[in-house]
Order: structure tokens, then sequence, then C-alpha cells
């Protein structure tokens, strides 16, 4: 890889957060490239025919476990800026075993969507992670793609994955038993390299950036309702990919300025693929006051669609969250429970059990820092209840080492009575360098020591 030019370094700056309470946001600001889009332009360029170029990518730690592992596997890229990657794909058929194993960091997207794209190789490969990931489930994954004819060892469930590799797999007819794109993802490149056609069938919707960007490399996908289906064998072609700005980072912003942007906040650029935008929607029924500009003339990078999107403060009101929109905001849930904490009346989230498998137990993760902070609540099996305060009382909470985690406290401060103290907060540099820059630029009084 040629070396880019990184002004943040690897973005590890400190272990805690310092906050200030209260205060305003304001202005504009563009946050970093969508992570789940940017993990894909590097899997589907390294197997695709050609050289493509990848602008707004994200260059966050997750992002850049990916990059590493496509070049243990053999495949050439340079980065010849900060976000700016050229990846000389290596065909579908190109890849070769790497001489050891393939360590994934803290992302789960790279380690399944690995196991799908490296099941039916020749060679043996083993996925690997960090503390976290190594607690995460990856039966969900290794069960269809043995149904496939893949021989995969995992330990009780967990990583390490170790793909045996043998030979070509065949295709299945997979309803998935969650709404999990990792999962749906991990099938269809699996059936990229399988005999006749593999389907999978989602209970409900989930992000389909796999599906558009398979479509944006040439590669023909049968999309009907619930169902999305590849024949294998179908070759790439590569192609211009342009990341649009992380929905999923934009979401800290959007609840920091439902909550403090007297005179409005602006941010521009962002993803707002229908398949991640729930949280729009649950803070729109909260009686935020969100405009997503310009309507109609939202524009299409390569089948995702982006506009700015402008926050003002509001009064929120609580609500019952509807199941359907789960899944389409399944990472804002943190920072929604601090919009919750802020709201008044009681809101309720159920059908949410995915969120106990992410990077932490996020359900447990938040109830634990709400009551550190005076909110009241009511921790369910699927879910929380949560009585709105208008706010928080000051105090220390531990985000376990989840990036979202983190920065949803952070975005409290602005709501707080006295100083937040946020721990564990490296892994924010998984998925948002520059944290701490964009929340001052914003308003936010954030130190990270
Ligand atoms: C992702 C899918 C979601 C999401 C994760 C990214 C993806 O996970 O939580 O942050 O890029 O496909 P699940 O598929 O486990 O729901």
């Amino acid at each position: 890889m040629t070396a880019a030019p990184d002004a943040q370094g690897s973005g590890r700056a400190g272990e805690r957060y310092l906050l200030q309470p209260g205060g305003s946001v304001a202005g504009e600001l563009r946050v970093p490239g969508d992570k789940s889009i940017s993990h894909r332009a590097l899997m589907l360029g390294g197997i695709a025919e050609g050289t493509s170029e990848v602008s707004g990518f994200l260059a966050s730690e997750d992002c850049l476990a990916t990059l590493a592992a496509l070049e243990a596997l053999g495949v050439v890229i340079e980065r010849p800026a900060r976000e700016r990657v050229i990846v000389h794909g290596a065909g579908l058929q190109g890849l070769r075993g790497a001489s050891h194993g393939l360590d994934m960091g803290n992302a789960g997207t790279a380690m399944r969507l690995f196991m799908g794209l490296l099941a039916g190789r020749t060679f043996e490969s083993t996925l690997v992670g960090d503390a976290s990931l190594m607690r995460r489930p990856m039966e969900r994954v290794a069960a269809p793609l043995r149904q496939m004819g893949a021989r995969i060892l995992t330990q009780e469930g967990r990583p390490p994955v170790r793909l045996l590799g043998g030979g070509p797999l065949q295709a299945i007819d997979y309803p998935l038993p969650m709404a999990s794109a990792q999962v749906k993802s991990a099938i269809l490149l699996a059936g990229l390299t399988a005999k006749g056609e593999t389907r999978v069938t989602e209970p409900a919707p989930t992000r389909d950036h796999t599906e558009r960007m398979l479509g944006a490399f040439g590669v023909r996908v049968e999309r009907r309702g619930a169902m999305a289906a590849v024949s294998g064998g179908q070759h790439l072609r590569a192609t211009r990919i342009e990341v649009p700005a992380d929905f999923s980072s934009a979401a800290f912003f959007l609840v920091a300025g439902c909550l403090a942007a007297r005179n409005g906040l602006t941010l521009r650029g962002v993803g707002i693929n229908p398949t991640r935008t729930g949280l729009i929607d649950m803070l729109g029924a909260m009686g935020a006051d969100i405009r997503v500009r310009p309507a109609g003339q939202v524009e299409e990078t390569r089948g995702e669609p982006a506009a700015d999107i402008e926050v003002r403060a509001s009064a929120l009101r609580g609500i019952e969250v509807p199941r359907a929109l789960v899944p389409l905001a399944i990472d804002e849930f943190p920072v929604f429970f601090v919009a919750a904490a802020c709201a008044e009346g009681e809101t309720v989230v159920r059908g949410a059990e995915e969120l106990r498998v992410k990077e932490t137990d996020r359900l447990a993760a938040m109830a634990a820092g709400l009551g550190r902070l005076g909110v009241q609540h009511e921790l369910l099996p699927d879910g929380i209840r949560i009585r709105g305060r208008g706010g928080f009382r000051g105090g220390t909470v531990d985000s376990r080492g989840d990036h979202r985690i983190a920065m949803a406290f952070a975005i409290a401060s602005l709501k707080a009575e006295a100083p937040i103290e946020v721990l564990d907060v490296a892994n924010v540099a998984t998925s948002f360098p520059g944290f701490v820059e964009t929340a001052r630029k914003a308003g936010l009084e954030i130190e990270a020591v």
C-alpha cells in the first residue's frame, strides 16, 4: 500500500472524554464516509476485473482492517490520499491464501462479509479480531455457508473462524432467521462463487448496500420483495465509487441538533439510503424539526442517494417505536436513547434484541449509563423503556469500549446539569476518526484525555 497523508494519525486520541454541560450546536458539518459502503467498495473492488477508484473512503480502523486483509489476500491497493483508494482487482477467482490469520479488529462487517467472500476458495483462511469481536456470534453466517458446502469451524459459535476451503459452493435458497444485512451480504458474496442461483429472503428490510453495489459492478441481482438473488460465476467490472457521508455518524449530530441547535445545524452530503434512515422517522414522530434537502434533487452516487440534512432544536415527546423501524435504525439506538431521555414522556423500544450482540450489549450498556446519569428506565429482554426527564445529571459512564455508546454519551452533555466523563473511548476511531474535532466544531465542549 502506498502511504497516505494521515493528518489525524490513527485517530486514537485518548481513552476518556471530558464534557462540559450545556451549550449549543450550530453551523455546517461533513462527517466521514460511510463505513458499510467503504468495506463493500474495497471487497468488491478486490474481486473485480480492472481498477476501481473509491473516493470519500472512510479511513477508520474498521475499514483499514478490511484493506489490510485484502492486501494479505494478494490484492494490490494504493491510497493516494486519506480518503481516496485505488483497488487493482484480482478478479473473482484471483484471491490467494494469506500467509497468516486475517485480523478484522473490531469489525463485525469485515469478518462476516469475508466469511462469504472466502468460503468457496481452494485455500484456507483464519479470521480473528479484537476482544469484542472474538465474543460475537458467527454461526449465523457459518450455518448457511455450510449448507452451501463450505467447511467452516468456529469456536463454540465465535471466532476464530477457520474456513477450510476445498472447493466450489452450491447455491441455496435461504430464509434469514434474523434481520441482518451482514448475514444477507455474506450469503450473496458466497453466491458469486457458487453453482446456480443463490437466494436470500429477509424477515424485514435491512440495509441493501451490497445489492446496490453489486449492481454498480455490473452484477445482475434479482430483487423481488424481500428476496435478493445472484447467480454464481458473474464477473465484476471495476468502477468508481463515491462514498457518501455516513448516516450513522451524522446521527450523533442529528440528535445534537434536536437537543441544542437553536439556530440550526446542517449536515452535508449524508447517505440517505432508505434502509438506513429510520432515525429520521423516529425523531420526526417525537416532534423533531429535520429537513432533508433539496427534496427531489437528491444526488445519486452509483446507486446510493445522498443529501444535506438540516436540523433545528425542538421539544421532543416520547414515542413507542414501530418495530418495522428497528432494523432501519439499528446502529442509531444508543444516540436515540439519549434523545428519548431528553423528551417529555415515555419512549418504548421492543423487538431490538439484535442490540445485545453488537460491539457490546448495547441495551445493557446504555441502560447502565442512563442510570448513572439519573434517567429512569426499565431494561427489557428485547428493548428498553425510558422515562424522559428533559436531560441528565452529570457523572461518569462506561462505554464498554463501544464506539457508538461513547459518542452517544458525549452528545448527552448538551443537556446535562454537570460535567460528563465517558470512559474507554479509543474505539471511536473504528468508525469516526476526528469525532472530537467535529464535535468541537459543532459547539460541544469536549476533551479527550
Ligand atoms: C452492517 C449491518 C448491521 C450493522 C453494522 C453494519 C453492514 O449489522 O449493525 O454496523 O454493514 O452490513 P447486522 O447485519 O448484524 O444487523
